[in-house]
């Protein structure tokens, strides 16, 4: 139905639907009554009886919009045509339909920083990247010539509602329906991909946990309030997301998760809880570590579920051992041929170096095909076989060191936990008695003992000590044996 109608001459279009009425003054050009369609059909499908738009921060008549003093302030004609004023722009409009509306009072970043203004969306990925338009099919993919870069491919300044109401935030779509609408391979990032696998953040189970105001109240993330969650919108800022193309070293995070908030630790003694911190999204004066932003529900600053490690506790610096995550590691002599990747002894490195997609293409820790969201498969149990090359550790520790037992020499002196020192080390127990990693060490951190000991699995170690040239284990499998290092630590 394209029917043009000249408008010219209207006085006042007045349009009464429910309880929802609104007017539009002085048509001063053509409008086609697909536009008047689309008007009744918005209204209809997504206002409700009760009205979408009175509901929104931008209807409130008390916070809502307020541009021109003429009109009251949360009314229709905040944006659209004021009486009297010539109308030169499409769907009456005051100005052209383009992010420099919503700047008119966006410019600037929101007090929580979730939004953090202007100048930061226009160098964001979703403003500057020309794939970044809406889909579809619902709302109706967006076809403007200028559509790529739009707030309006995410947000609807009316607001909308779903099957469980209105949708937060003035959003177009719920949560991750809305990312996943692009990230499903086409225009952006396949991310559904790897959320469809057997593990995953989650991401599709919850809704209605997060919150854009959840901001640093840890109860919003607590799994014995009920508040568990994790959200696309937990881990990026729409707003800032950028292109990782810097290269950075870790822990400073990826620029895929510019603005995002997050928690710092300052470490006490071993076993002890750190001081925490939260950090808004809008902070800019301290550096973004990637770690910060999965101690949100990683760490015991919120109620973690019964058994989850506290990772906080587990990577604190001052822990007899750690995996270098919060900074450089503790056994900086490990000779360097015991490593591979490009890996030493100094390197810091990411959760997401160990949690991530198992296809090499696509970064973040949203989901894979081997249990814990690792990137590559590790037997966390007595699997009765030895450890193979592709495996998890292998990523940055050398398979010749830890278990091929027909590797040369040089390869497992590498290890202190070898022969010639010890007759029977790393190779011997991973490599030919088909015992694991996971059996004697753990993934993450040890308050206790050096190299990541863990005690108390099965099979595994009763008790461990070390001392100036060696150690001594207690294991569930043999009795007590004491060993000698290859080289001092
Ligand atoms: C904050 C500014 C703002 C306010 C307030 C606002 N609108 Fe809009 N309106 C827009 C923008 C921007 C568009 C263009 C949307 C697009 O291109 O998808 C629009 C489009 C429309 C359209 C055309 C729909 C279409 O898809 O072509 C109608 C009808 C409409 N608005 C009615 C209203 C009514 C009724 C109210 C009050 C209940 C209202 N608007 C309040 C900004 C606003
Ligand atoms: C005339 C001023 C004005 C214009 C134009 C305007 N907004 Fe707003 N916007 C507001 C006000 C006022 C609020 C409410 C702030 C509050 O409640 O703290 C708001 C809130 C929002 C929110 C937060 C809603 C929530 O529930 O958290 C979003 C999202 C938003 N606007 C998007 C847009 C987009 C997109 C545009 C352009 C299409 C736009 N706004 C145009 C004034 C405006
Ligand atoms: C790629 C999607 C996307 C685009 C494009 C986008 N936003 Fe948002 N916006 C979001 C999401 C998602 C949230 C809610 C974040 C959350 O839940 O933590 C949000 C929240 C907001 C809020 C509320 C922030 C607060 O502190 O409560 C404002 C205001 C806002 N957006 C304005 C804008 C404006 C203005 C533009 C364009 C200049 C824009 N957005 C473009 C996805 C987007
Ligand atoms: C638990 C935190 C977390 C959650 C939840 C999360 N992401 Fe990510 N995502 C990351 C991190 C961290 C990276 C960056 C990794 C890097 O650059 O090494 C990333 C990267 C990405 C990338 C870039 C991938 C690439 O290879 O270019 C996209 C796109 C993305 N995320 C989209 C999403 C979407 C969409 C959702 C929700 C469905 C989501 N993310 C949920 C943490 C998360
Ligand atoms: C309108 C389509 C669209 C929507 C909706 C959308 N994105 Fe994107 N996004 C893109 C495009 C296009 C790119 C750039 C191409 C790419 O990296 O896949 C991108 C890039 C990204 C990146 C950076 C990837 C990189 O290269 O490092 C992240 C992270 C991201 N999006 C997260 C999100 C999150 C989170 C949401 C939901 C709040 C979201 N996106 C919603 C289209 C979209
Ligand atoms: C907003 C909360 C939130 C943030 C932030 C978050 N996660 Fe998670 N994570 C979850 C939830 C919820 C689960 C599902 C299992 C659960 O409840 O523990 C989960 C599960 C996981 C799992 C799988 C554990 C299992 O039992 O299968 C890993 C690994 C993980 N997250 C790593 C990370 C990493 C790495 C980061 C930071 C880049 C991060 N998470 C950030 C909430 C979060
Ligand atoms: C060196 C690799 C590595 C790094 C770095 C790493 N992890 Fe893990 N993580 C693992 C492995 C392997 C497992 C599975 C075996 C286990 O539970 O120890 C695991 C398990 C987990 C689990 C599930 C634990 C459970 O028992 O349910 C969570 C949650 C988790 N990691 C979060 C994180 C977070 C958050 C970070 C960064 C602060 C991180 N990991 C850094 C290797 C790593
Ligand atoms: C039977 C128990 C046991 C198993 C199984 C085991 N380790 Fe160890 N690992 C040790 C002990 C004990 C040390 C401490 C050596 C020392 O005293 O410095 C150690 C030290 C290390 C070190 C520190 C550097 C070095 O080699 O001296 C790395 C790295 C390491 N192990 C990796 C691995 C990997 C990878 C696996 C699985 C392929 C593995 N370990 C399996 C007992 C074990
Ligand atoms: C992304 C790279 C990376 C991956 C994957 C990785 N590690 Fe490490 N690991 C390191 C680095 C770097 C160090 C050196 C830390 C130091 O010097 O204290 C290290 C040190 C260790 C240590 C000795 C710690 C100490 O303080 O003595 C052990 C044991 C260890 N790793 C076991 C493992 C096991 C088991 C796996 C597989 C689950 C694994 N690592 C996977 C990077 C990695």
């Amino acid at each position: 139905m394209k029917m043009m109608i000249n408008h010219r001459d209207t006085e006042k279009l007045k349009l009464k639907i429910g309880n929802l009425k609104f007017e539009i003054y002085n048509f001063q050009f053509q409008i086609s009554f697909s536009v008047l369609f689309v008007l009744l059909f918005t209204l209809i499908t997504n206002a409700g009886a009760a009205g979408v738009y009175n509901s929104t921060r931008h209807g409130s008549p008390q916070t809502g919009v307020m541009r021109d003093p003429a009109a009251p302030r949360g009314s229709c004609r905040q944006c659209h045509s004021e009486s009297g004023t010539a109308i030169k722009y499409p769907k009456s409009l005051w100005r052209e339909n383009d992010n420099e509306l919503c700047y008119a009072c966006h410019r600037d970043e929101t007090l929580s920083g979730v939004y953090p203004g202007q100048r930061v969306y226009d160098t964001a990925t979703h403003r500057i990247d020309p794939r970044a338009a809406w889909p579809g099919p619902s709302p109706s993919p967006r076809k403007d010539m200028d559509a790529a870069g739009k707030c309006l491919n995410c947000h609807d300044p009316h607001g909308r509602q779903d099957r469980s109401g209105v949708i937060p935030n003035l959003l177009i779509a719920r949560e991750e329906t809305l990312c996943l609408s692009c990230h499903d391979g086409d225009p952006a990032g396949d991310i559904l991909r790897d959320l469809r696998k057997p593990y995953s953040h989650l991401i599709r189970q919850g809704t209605g946990k997060h919150g854009s105001d959840e901001g640093g109240d840890p109860s919003r993330y607590s799994y014995t309030a009920g508040n568990r969650h994790a959200e696309c919108s937990d881990c990026h800022n729409a707003h800032a997301v950028r292109h990782n193309t810097a290269l950075q070293t870790a822990p400073a995070a990826s620029e895929s998760v510019l603005r995002v908030s997050r928690v710092r630790v300052f470490n006490g003694s071993p076993e002890t809880i750190p001081g925490y911190q939260y950090i808004p999204a809008g902070d800019t004066g301290s550096p973004l570590l990637e770690y910060e932003i999965c101690y949100k529900c990683h760490s015991s600053w919120t109620r973690q579920p019964a058994g989850q490690p506290d990772l906080a506790r587990l990577f604190n610096t001052n822990n007899a051992s750690f995996h270098p995550v919060e900074g450089p590691g503790k056994n900086t002599g490990i000779a360097p041929g015991s490593f591979v990747g490009g890996i030493n002894a100094f390197s810091v490195i990411y959760c997401s170096d160990c949690h991530g997609s198992n296809d090499s293409n696509l970064r973040g820790p949203h989901g894979s095909q081997f249990p814990d969201i690792l990137r590559r498969p590790y037997v966390t149990q007595d699997s009765g076989r030895s450890p193979e090359r592709d495996e998890l550790c292998f990523m940055c520790h050398n398979y010749d060191t830890y278990v091929s037992a027909a590797s040369p020499a040089v390869f497992q002196q590498a290890s202190r936990f070898n022969p010639p020192a010890s007759s029977s080390g790393h190779v011997f127990h991973a490599g030919q008695r088909n015992v694991p990693c996971y059996t004697c060490h753990d993934s993450h951190g040890s308050a206790q003992f050096g190299a990541l000991i863990v005690t108390r699995r099965n099979p595994g170690l009763l008790s461990f000590s070390m001392n100036s040239n060696g150690g001594s284990c207690l294991p569930t499998c043999h009795e007590q044996r004491s060993y000698t290092v290859n080289y001092p630590r």
